[in-house]
């Protein structure tokens, strides 16, 4: 049976996505990611968030948000056994169309440049490299 139930992602479900995204190379987990966190992510961006279920088990999960402007999608993982069998693309369409309801056409991903299995599923999917941006951070409590 190579079918999988794709639904919301509640924060109920915390625990077991939380485990899967420890348990999954090319994930990276910080702050941002903790309950509390991911609880006001999901609150600023309702019903944008999936995980997939398959035989009432937690094989995928997808973190998806918007600023009005542009989309992002965060922490795309297949349970190692389950995937090659679509469910990868599977969540990352479902999230394209919610955020075309939502009014946005166009989304970013932050990929780890050593992270050769995701940037192959993005490139195989006709994502495009930006080598004309940089992304750059800093912590909101420094002092410029
Ligand atoms: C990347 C990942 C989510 C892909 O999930 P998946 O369910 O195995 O992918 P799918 O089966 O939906 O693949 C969809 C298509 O992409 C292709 N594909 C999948 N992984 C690929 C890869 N690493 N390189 C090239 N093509 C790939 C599939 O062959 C399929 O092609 P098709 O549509 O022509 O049949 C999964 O490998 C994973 O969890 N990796 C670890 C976490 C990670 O790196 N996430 C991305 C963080 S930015």
């Amino acid at each position: 049976m190579n079918q999988v139930t794709i639904r919301n992602l509640n924060i109920e479900d915390y625990d077991l996505v939380i485990k899967l995204w420890k348990s999954t190379e090319g994930i990276g987990l910080s702050d941002a990611d903790s309950q509390e966190n991911i609880k006001r992510f999901l609150h600023r961006n309702p019903e944008l968030s999936l995980v997939a279920q398959k035989g009432g088990e937690l094989v995928g999960a997808i973190l998806c948000g918007h600023d009005g402007r542009r989309g992002y999608l965060y922490h795309l993982a297949i349970r190692k056994d389950q995937r090659l069998k679509g469910f990868g693309k599977e969540l990352v369409s479902n999230c394209f169309q919610r955020l075309k309801l939502a009014g946005i056409d166009k989304c970013h991903i932050f990929v780890f440049r050593e992270n050769e299995q995701g940037i192959g599923f993005w490139t195989k999917n006709r994502w495009e490299s930006r080598l004309d941006l940089q992304i750059m951070s800093s912590h909101t409590d420094k002092i410029l």
